[in-house]
């Protein structure tokens, strides 16, 4: 019988889910049930983490008792803080720590604890990893989570020991719901394929972010920022990328596999950048940003005519966070402290109707070969 192989699952449908709906001729992109451009821009993070779980927003008081359930859970244990600084006189990237630290989360819950508070630990955790590290590697001491705070600000004020103000928290909330899910990406798939095996949330959360570092999946907006900075301004915009694609360089932030107009991504994000940077009063970065933007793609159409290449979610990301005062270090750790709530919402989707993740293979190796003769002797 004809066995048809599709590397790299590239069509094939694995699942049908109720958490994010994408599509990439349209450059649509649902939430549990929100168009992305009302969801990112209205939710603050934990009424969307607690969409996704519990596919339905929370009441007031609901909301209140999980904000304060997250951030009663944000401190690390301290073997998790003596590991980061470890970590860190190393100089182990960030990812790298985040995931050995997500590991050794597991070691304070009691034995047994149920998947809910499994979650809520690991959402609450990821930003006080990210931020705890990220300061150890500028060899700083960690700030302790303020529990007053919301999850967004409270990631914000680790990272720089500063309150931010209502701009920088709405552009967070925003980054963060607009990363939240995208159907079944590879980190996702990831998550899912460890959780049918029923395994604990941790251990499918540990091989989520491991997934989500490599550079084929957690994207590389870092590269998109510093061919902005390298532009400079916007006269120089059409000599420099026009330059590049005679080189046969590719543009970053342009391009994507399923999207074929622009991702709705990065509408949303360039929207959200636009008020944090007006916020500011300093829109020189994002009107140079807007000005490559529009070269790029009229470049690319005469390069690529028919590729239907556009600007993609990495290309506004790098503008938010660095908006936000990040370094590009901090991009896909940030990517990771919002798409853990859509990994976790998975594994309880997986969990709810599971059946073991197990596909085939087709063998083409050797046969017949036998011990006396190929063996060592
Ligand atoms: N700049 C210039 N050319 C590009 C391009 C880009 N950003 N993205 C794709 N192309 C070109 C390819 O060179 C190829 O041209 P060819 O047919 O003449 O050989 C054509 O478009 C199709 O490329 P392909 O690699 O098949 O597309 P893909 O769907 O597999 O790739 C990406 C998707 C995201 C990997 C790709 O667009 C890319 O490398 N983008 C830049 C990196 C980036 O922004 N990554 C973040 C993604 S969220």
């Amino acid at each position: 019988m004809e066995t048809t192989i599709r590397p790299g699952l590239e069509g094939v449908v694995a699942a049908s889910t109720r958490l994010s709906h994408v599509d990439g001729l349209a450059g649509e992109l649902i939430i549990a049930g929100f168009a992305l451009e009302e969801l990112a821009q209205k939710a603050s993070f934990e009424e969307t983490i607690y969409l996704l779980w519990h596919d339905r927003l929370p009441t007031l008081p609901e909301l209140e008792r999980f904000r304060q359930e997250l951030a009663l859970r944000r401190a690390l244990p301290q073997v998790t803080v003596d590991l980061l600084r470890a970590a860190a006189s190393q100089q182990i990237p960030v990812m790298d720590a985040l995931r050995m630290a997500a590991a050794t989360l597991s070691l304070d819950s009691p034995v047994g604890d149920d998947a809910q508070t499994e979650a809520k630990t690991l959402v609450a955790r990821f930003p006080t990893i990210v931020a705890a590290y990220w300061r150890l590697s500028q060899a700083l001491e960690p700030i302790q989570p303020d529990p007053a705070l919301g999850h967004a600000a409270n990631y914000l004020y680790m990272l720089t020991s500063e309150q931010p103000n209502a701009a920088q928290v709405r552009g967070l909330e925003s980054y963060l719901n607009t990363v939240s899910d995208h159907g079944f990406n590879v980190s996702t798939f990831a998550a899912r394929v460890i959780i049918s095996t029923s395994t604990d949330l941790t251990s499918a959360i540990v091989g989520a972010v491991g997934a989500l570092k490599g550079p084929l999946h957690g994207g590389a907006p870092g590269p998109a920022l510093d061919m902005v900075f390298e532009i400079g301004s916007a006269d120089r915009a059409e000599s420099y990328l026009r330059a590049k694609l005679e080189r046969g360089e590719r543009l970053m932030g342009f391009g994507h596999r399923i999207y074929k107009v622009r991702d709705p991504r990065a509408v949303v994000l360039a929207a959200a950048a636009a008020q944090m940077y007006h916020e500011s009063g300093d829109l020189a970065l994002y009107d140079l940003a807007q000005s490559v933007e529009e070269v790029a793609l009229r470049l690319l159409e005469e390069y690529k005519p028919g590729r239907k290449l556009q600007t993609n979610v990495e290309f506004y990301t790098a503008l938010l966070l660095h908006g936000l005062g990040m370094e590009t270090d901090l991009f896909t750790p940030t990517f990771a402290i919002g798409r853990v709530a859509g990994w976790i919402a998975h594994c309880f989707e997986q969990q709810e109707a599971n059946r073991i993740i197990r596909p085939q293979s087709v063998y083409h190796g050797a046969k017949g070969r036998r011990w006396e003769e190929y063996g060592s002797v």
